[in-house]
């Protein structure tokens, strides 16, 4: 019964969910989902110039999620903290039009930098399982392009998501890090190339080419120290 009612689900899922797949990002079009935000060789992110959020979902029912967010100091106004994190996992969408996306709670990631409290950042894992009441995929009145609008379990609509990509832009939906690393450990971590094997072989994957060629320039810098 229960495969019966998982294959259900699934195939509802991927009937209703065809207008979701892609990669959206929000006005500043500066976060994007995919190795520009995460590195998972070296267990790092990568700063974008401007805050945003951006979510990723393909045809099989797994999602990649990017926020950048600035969080204000009331202390100190000029000096605002900065928040990054990263997820993905599977998303569901249910017959009444609601979204789960449960993540890879593993593979979460959260980098929190309060410069001004002369602190390292912070970095940790990140485990949230979000539901959205439900979502629309309209034309965006102004810009003319494709917009999706989330709407949060409160209620509240999240800021709009413009369409940047028809095949989304994700890194390898397994799981990629079970033991976080942070910046310390520079080696490589070994299920993560062979995942990184298995997407050159995939040639709709081929940004996975540009983080292989920095990791063999790693890897030749390492050997030849
Ligand atoms: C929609 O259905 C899901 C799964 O049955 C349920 O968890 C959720 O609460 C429902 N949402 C609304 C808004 O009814
Ligand atoms: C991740 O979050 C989910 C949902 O809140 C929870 O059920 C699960 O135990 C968490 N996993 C870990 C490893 O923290």
């Amino acid at each position: 019964m229960v495969w019966i009612w998982s294959l259900f689900v699934s195939v509802v899922a991927a009937t209703s969910a065809q207008d979701l797949v892609g990669t959206w990002t929000s006005k500043s079009k500066m976060v994007l989902t995919g190795p520009t935000f995460y590195d998972p060789l070296e267990d790092k992110f990568i700063e974008p110039i401007l805050p945003g959020i951006s979510y990723s979902f393909d045809a099989n029912g797994y999602y990649e999620e990017a926020f950048y967010r600035a969080l204000a100091n009331p202390s100190d106004p000029s000096c605002p903290s900065g928040i990054m994190q990263w997820q993905h996992g599977s998303y569901v969408v249910f017959p009444n039009g609601s979204l789960s996306l449960h993540p890879i709670a593993v593979d979460g990631r959260q980098m929190l930098s309060e410069p001004c409290r002369g602190d390292t950042s912070h970095y940790t894992r990140y485990n949230n399982t979000e539901h959205f009441k439900g979502y629309s995929v309209s034309i965006d009145k102004y810009h003319g392009v494709r917009r999706l609008d989330l709407t949060m379990a409160t209620g509240e609509i999240q800021m709009p998501l413009y369409f940047a990509y028809k095949d989304p832009k994700m890194l390898p939906t397994n799981t990629l890090n079970p033991v976080p690393t942070g910046h310390k450990k520079r080696e490589i971590v070994g299920p993560v190339q062979l995942a990184i094997r298995e997407e050159l072989l995939n040639p709709d994957r081929w940004w996975w080419l540009g983080v292989f060629m920095t990791s063999l320039g790693g890897m030749a810098f390492f050997f030849s120290s």
